[in-house]
């Protein structure tokens, strides 16, 4: 169906319908409690590509680190990755730093209203500047994460929604009145009831609305995407340790978890010509901890840990930024889940 051709009555008969039930049910999530702009950037930009439920964990503890956008600017970046630490995809973590930056220096503190301005700070697509400012301002912008394309696809029974299409339409059903509720009323749908696998219509306030209900169409709108075939990498990763204490590298501020801490990657070389590589001297023979998967967005990572005990009263390292870090000294060294993983593998392999 064409956006234009859904009737008036039918926009506010289902505007009513949705806002109502949301006005009844809507979770008590700890960013709907007030639209400070700063609480609502930082949960827009956690809830990116993370579930409410870890989010939750995440979320006040920010704001005890980090109590204002100010605070945040002149943070160093190693305690802003040290806080996301745990949530994924750091770069989310860089760019909400950068934008608290650009902020201070371009708008005098004030986290702007206006969606052209949103569009431009760091991190900050079309959706995120949909949500910040219908949450945070009241600005009657259309929003579209992944669960507001599913709603809105089968209330209107489009197979496949164009991007275009899906602006279009949600600009239809924009609420002037109450633009930040109406945004979250379609996300609370669509993550409670509007499921992707059996949704729950009989309990729907809009399915007297929905065309795909009518049509029977619910399950198959919209058309599942092509699954991605995502490669599987075999990593190899030098566990170098002495006193007590691994080696671990600062990854390259580009790239798969850029600027952080981890764990190097020999490549070819096995962990011993390794640890000679980067000046240190080996002790005994190298072993191998168990396997660590972890899938990232393009990439299935299957680490392997070659541990190699080495001599750091001889040695001096001769790697790029790296430290020794050892039990109860990770201090603000922000670890990736799966190295975080390696570490606490080694460190119970040491008894
Ligand atoms: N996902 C993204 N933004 C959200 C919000 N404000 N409430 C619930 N889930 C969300």
């Amino acid at each position: 169906m064409q956006p234009d051709s859904i009737s008036a009555d039918t926009v506010s008969g289902l505007r009513r319908a949705l806002l109502d039930h949301y006005d009844r049910t809507a979770r008590d999530l700890p960013w709907r409690r007030d639209t400070d702009p700063y609480r609502i950037l930082v949960s827009e930009f956690m809830l990116q590509q993370t579930r409410v439920e870890t989010v939750i964990r995440y979320y006040e503890p920010w704001f005890e680190r980090f109590p204002s956008i100010e605070a945040l600017a002149q943070a160093d970046e190693d305690e802003v990755l040290k806080a996301w630490e745990g949530l994924g995809y750091y770069r989310r973590a860089r760019n909400l730093h950068r934008t608290a930056q650009v902020v201070a220096e371009r708008h005098e503190g004030t986290i702007p209203s206006d969606p052209a301005e949103l569009r431009a700070l760091p991190g900050v697509g079309e959706y995120t500047t949909g949500a910040i400012a219908s949450i945070a301002f009241d600005v009657p912008a259309p929003a579209v994460d992944g669960n507001i394309r599913r709603v809105l696809a089968r209330l209107l029974d489009e197979e496949k929604p164009t991007a275009r299409w899906l602006r279009d339409v949600a600009a239809r059903f924009v609420f002037r009145h109450r633009p930040g509720d109406w945004t979250q009323a379609l996300m609370e749908l669509g993550a409670t009831l509007c499921t992707p696998k059996a949704p729950a219509c009989n309990a729907c306030p809009v399915s007297s609305w929905c065309g795909a209900y009518a049509a029977g169409t619910v399950e198959d709108r919209p058309a599942p995407s092509k699954k991605r075939v995502v490669p599987s990498r075999v990593i190899p990763l030098a566990v170098l340790h002495g006193a007590g204490e691994v080696l671990l590298q600062r990854r390259p501020a580009e790239g798969l978890l850029g600027g952080l801490w981890a764990f190097p990657e020999p490549g070819e070389v096995g962990a011993s010509d390794f640890a000679v590589s980067v000046g240190l001297e080996p002790i005994g023979e190298p072993s191998i901890l168990p396997e660590v998967e972890h899938r990232f967005t393009h990439l299935h990572a299957r680490y392997v840990p070659m541990v190699q005990e080495v001599d750091r009263i001889r040695g001096s390292v001769k790697a790029e930024g790296s430290r020794w870090v050892g039990r109860g000294r990770l201090g603000d060294t922000a670890l990736p889940v799966a190295q975080r993983k390696v570490f606490d593998s080694w460190l119970k392999s040491m008894g």
